[in-house]
């Protein structure tokens, strides 16, 4: 399938985000994802990311998940990703299919991101619990796989890891 947020392949990265080139292509679970959280069923999932740009100061990213067993569409992401000039400060800005969104910032170290969140919205009718706060970690591993790690607290439950998945790389 062509990445739906394809970027234009003949412009150059943009050099504000060249750090975060590693991250460009399409990337797919490599074995299934593991969720888990004190209130709910441990499950297994599927994910497909695509990292593009258009030549702008900004990497656009599209995060589909869904069910390992019967592949129904479950949790979505997209957004936009920049970095502080001259620094190794990173910014994700997320829109998520449940009803959140979320600027999450952190560092860049080396080929790893620690990102937290810095603000969070949701819709009036957002589904209880209430996520008061993420962390997610993502990072090329010396392998050539990509990994997240994603914890997070909620109303009800202090932050507390919900995924862990390894990716590789489709293109
Ligand atoms: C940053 C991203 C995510 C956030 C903030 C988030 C948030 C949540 C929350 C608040 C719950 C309810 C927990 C509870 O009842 O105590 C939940 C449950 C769940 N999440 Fe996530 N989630 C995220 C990503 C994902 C992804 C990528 C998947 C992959 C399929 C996923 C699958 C599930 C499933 C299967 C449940 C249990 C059933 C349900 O409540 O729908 N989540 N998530």
């Amino acid at each position: 399938m062509a990445c739906p947020v394809a970027g234009a392949a003949s412009v150059e990265l943009n050099p504000a985000v060249q750090p975060l080139n590693w991250l460009l292509g399409t990337w797919e679970n490599d074995g299934p994802g593991e969720g888990s959280f004190p209130s709910i069923k441990p499950f297994h999932y599927t994910e497909k990311l695509y990292f593009s740009h258009v030549g702008q100061p900004v990497i656009n990213f599209m995060f589909n998940a869904f069910h390992a067993d019967s592949n129904k569409p479950l949790h979505r992401e997209c957004g936009f990703i920049r970095m502080q000039p001259e620094t190794n400060r990173v910014a994700l800005i997320i829109a998520q299919n449940s009803g959140l969104v979320e600027i999450e910032e952190g560092e860049l170290t080396g080929n790893q991101l620690n990102l937290q969140t810095q603000k969070l919205e949701r819709i009036s009718f957002a589904k209880e619990p209430h996520v008061q706060q993420i962390c997610r970690v993502i990072q090329l591993r010396p392998d050539g796989k990509l990994e997240q790690t994603v914890s997070m607290a909620t109303d009800k439950q202090p932050l507390t890891q919900h995924l862990h998945i390894t990716y590789r790389r489709l293109s």
